[in-house]
């Protein structure tokens, strides 16, 4: 597998709570590449947490430097990289992933995101109203660009190694 992908990345893609994080760490361990979490990476180039990074600057500052970060981390040689949910809707963010990874995409149903999400109330775009309202606009809006991603996993309720699996068979 490793020999396939090359020098490319395996870039998780989708919506906040689909498990790009938890399954990308697993995978990682499984190809022997390092994981790299992109909003983590965001948070140390800001000294600030994404929260703060939202309610100091905006939301429009935030995409910039997630565009910024990426690109650097998709250039800095094969990992498995897991993406904050709105990383793939940027065009020259989709296509720095295109040119130097392979792109998942984790598609989860709403109950299980709202399920997922609702127990950590750390993601600004969620404090915009019911969680469960700004998730299903969020997949009105997501959905149709995600499906641009080279390869397209269902999320859902079974241990993360299942989904591991699906995705290393896949690529
Ligand atoms: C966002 C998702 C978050 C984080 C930020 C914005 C989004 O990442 O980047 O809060 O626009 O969907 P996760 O998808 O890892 O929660």
């Amino acid at each position: 597998i490793r020999t396939a992908l090359g020098q490319r990345s395996v870039v998780l893609v989708g919506l906040m709570g689909c498990g790009k994080s938890a399954i990308g760490r697993r995978l990682a361990y499984k190809l022997v590449l390092p994981f790299v979490d992109a909003d983590e990476e965001i948070e140390k180039a800001a000294g600030k947490s994404i929260e703060d990074i939202f309610a100091e600057h905006g939301e429009p500052y935030f995409r910039e430097g997630e565009r910024k970060v990426l690109a650097r981390l998709l250039r800095s040689g094969p990992q498995v990289l897991a993406t904050g949910g709105g990383a793939f809707m940027n065009d020259e963010t989709r296509a720095a992933i295109a040119e130097f990874g392979v792109s998942v995409w984790l598609k989860a149903e709403l109950a299980l995101l709202v399920r997922r999400v609702g127990k950590r109330g750390n993601r600004p775009l969620l404090k915009a109203g019911d969680p469960e309202a700004v998730l299903q606009s969020l997949m009105d809006k997501r959905y149709p660009v995600y499906a641009e991603a080279d390869i397209t996993v269902e999320s859902r309720d079974v241990p993360h190694d299942v989904i591991v699996g699906e995705i290393v068979e896949s690529l």
